[in-house]
């Protein structure tokens, strides 16, 4: 049941901000206290090694900076693909951590049987409690996020990169780290501003129906955005077909601004962060060389940078903590409404499935 959206990867869009809620509740208690499950003590962990495939592989990404920011921890993410074959070394104190929405892909728990007996603890992060993935972990962190039934995936890996938040705060409390500034207590006001964005989706209709002309598209984010490129550019392709890659914005001159003309279109999230310049100064090279930017920041990255951009979209200002988790909505809503543009099956995109069985 669409639930009168016209196709499930809106109606999972929209219940981000319930989602979240419902994974804070199983979380956070009312005195913003993090209540994960007992067994993960992480003052007995010397390394964190984060497996995944698609999605779930940039969630960890992301969850990559704020283990080592915030808790300090030293931190592998690793497709599962790849893992599993190159048969890294497992030391003793490692934790290794496996995040699947359907809990049954076959790499990832491929990665999972090989870190067996290796690794000092396995912990599953996944929105399927009774998945093969949940039935092999020590300890298994269900994410929340309530059946998501578009191949796309939207609400679980907002609900994916929550409970990883979570994990490295808990993990900066154990290990004697200081907690950034309002946290965990601004997680509340999260499922308000996702709201605030989904409300807001006309900005990103016209901007989608110009992306939808392009052959090629750029995403560009820097330092925990970074990985919310990569995440912009697979679901950008997965659903419209539409060629698109995301970047380090520092890479940018290392190759890939050869290929900037003013055919190709480059969104570059950027909310007005301690990284804001080094962007921006990405974004001027792109200008110069005819291409058309989309600049996805906050109302101050809009008034400092605005000038010389096609499209802005702006955001509410969030705790820069919490920036991947509201950034990953216009990522999604980019997707999805140059998937409408374009007519593709935005449910059931080609040569897709929702869960990967099969190497
Ligand atoms: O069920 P999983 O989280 O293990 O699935 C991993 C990927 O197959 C999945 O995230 C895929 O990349 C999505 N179609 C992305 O939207």
């Amino acid at each position: 049941d669409k639930d009168g959206h016209k196709h499930f990867m809106a109606k999972e869009i929209a219940e981000q901000p319930t989602a979240i809620n419902r994974a804070l509740a199983a979380y956070l208690d009312q005195n913003n206290q993090i209540t994960l499950p007992e067994e993960l003590d992480f003052t007995k962990v010397e390394r964190l090694t984060l497996v995944a495939c698609g999605t779930g592989y940039y969630a960890c990404l992301a969850a990559k900076y704020w283990f080592e920011q915030i808790a300090r921890m030293p931190v592998e993410v690793d497709v599962a693909s790849e893992f599993r074959y190159r048969e890294p070394p497992i030391s003793a104190g490692t934790l290794a951590v496996f995040v699947s929405q359907s809990g049954e892909t076959a790499d990832t728990l491929a990665a999972l049987r090989y870190c067996a007996g290796k690794a000092q603890q396995i912990a599953g992060l996944v929105n399927v409690p009774e998945s093969s993935i949940a039935r092999e972990s020590d300890v298994v962190l269900p994410i929340h996020a309530g059946p998501e039934i578009s191949v796309a995936s939207t609400k679980a890996f907002t609900c994916q990169l929550v409970i990883l938040l979570l994990m490295a705060l808990k993990a900066a409390a154990q290990r004697g780290q200081p907690l950034p500034a309002d946290l965990p207590e601004d997680l509340r006001s999260l499922p308000g501003l996702l709201h605030q964005v989904i409300a807001g989706e006309e900005q990103v209709t016209a901007v989608s129906r110009e992306l939808a002309k392009a052959q090629d598209i750029i995403f560009l984010g820097r330092g925990h955005l970074y990985p919310l490129a990569l995440e912009g550019a697979l679901k950008l392709k997965e659903l419209s077909y539409i060629h698109a890659e995301g970047y380090a914005s520092g890479e940018l001159k290392h190759g890939p601004i050869a290929l900037i003309d003013e055919t190709v279109p480059v969104v570059v999230i950027a909310p007005s962060d301690a990284l804001f310049d080094k962007t921006v100064s990405n974004m001027q090279e792109v200008m110069a060389r005819g291409g058309k930017v989309i600049l996805v920041t906050d109302a101050k990255g809009a008034e400092l940078a605005s000038e010389g951009v096609a499209e802005t979209l702006v955001l509410p200002h969030v705790n820069s903590v919490l920036t991947p988790i509201l950034y990953a909505v216009p990522a999604q809503q980019i997707a999805y409404f140059t998937a409408i543009a374009k007519g593709t099956d935005v449910d059931q995109p080609r040569n897709l499935a929702k869960s990967v069985t099969v190497e």
